[in-house]
């Protein structure tokens, strides 16, 4: 297992893998490839902190990150991370690739001297890589809610006093879906299917904590 950083010659191969990870996964089909493509042009992308995860020499999973920003109420700004997507090809999941492929990056960007990831997920992915909802962290959206799939991780342990923030995502995320058609036409052609683990996805993407 060799993890690496992402060179352009791999771009076609991590994204035609990220389409399989993700298609049919959260909605019928999946725009997530696209979205990879876009984040890599935006200046919050961080190609230093992103990997690709190579087993005998096929890129097998993939984790990308990108800047992001805490605001607390005197309007002081904290840099942080994000990361998405993190994708893992089908027929390797739940073998513990995306564990490390997780808790490898977690060591740079410590190194890179990041102390604290939010991000949007299923908890179920997430919790046992040290990520808690954002409500234990005082940190909210700019409208106070504290959304369920809105989990963060200390890098380093008491880096969030307990003051409270809100969570800045970069724009990196809002993606143009005019661009879709044109670029997905390169790739390998699968049915949109409706799937009962997508209702999950839509419960805890539209659910908050009240308290
Ligand atoms: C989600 C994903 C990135 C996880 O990577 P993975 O390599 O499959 O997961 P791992 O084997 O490293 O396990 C990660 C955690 O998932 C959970 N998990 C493992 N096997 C599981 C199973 N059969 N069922 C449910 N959860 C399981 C565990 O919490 C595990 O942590 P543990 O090792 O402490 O028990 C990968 O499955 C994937 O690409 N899924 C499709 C795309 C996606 O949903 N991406 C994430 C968006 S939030």
């Amino acid at each position: 297992m060799v993890i690496r950083m992402e060179e352009p010659q791999d771009y076609f191969n991590v994204e035609s893998m990220i389409k399989r990870a993700f298609w049919n996964v959260n909605a019928p089909g999946c725009d997530e490839h696209y979205l990879t493509h876009c984040l890599r042009r935006h200046p919050d992308y961080l190609p230093g902190l992103s990997r690709v995860l190579e087993r005998d020499g096929q890129i097998i999973a993939a984790v990308f990150y990108t800047r992001a920003c805490l605001v607390d109420d005197s309007g002081y700004e904290k840099e942080i991370l994000t990361f998405g997507p993190l994708a893992v090809e089908p027929s390797f999941q739940r073998q513990g690739y995306g564990k490390a492929l997780l808790a490898h990056t977690f060591e740079a960007a410590k190194a890179q001297g990041y102390d604290a990831i939010v991000i949007f997920g299923h908890p179920g992915n997430y919790v046992s890589r040290g990520f808690v909802s954002c409500r234990r962290k005082n940190i909210s959206l700019k409208n106070g809610a504290f959304p369920a799939a809105m989990l963060v991780k200390e890098l380093v342990p008491g880096a969030l006093d307990s003051r409270h923030w809100y969570y800045r995502e970069s724009a990196a995320y809002d993606v143009d879906p005019a661009g879709y058609d044109a670029f997905d036409q390169a790739f390998e052609q699968y049915v949109p299917k409706t799937e009962p683990r997508q209702e999950e996805f839509y419960i805890y993407s539209h659910s908050a904590l009240t308290r």
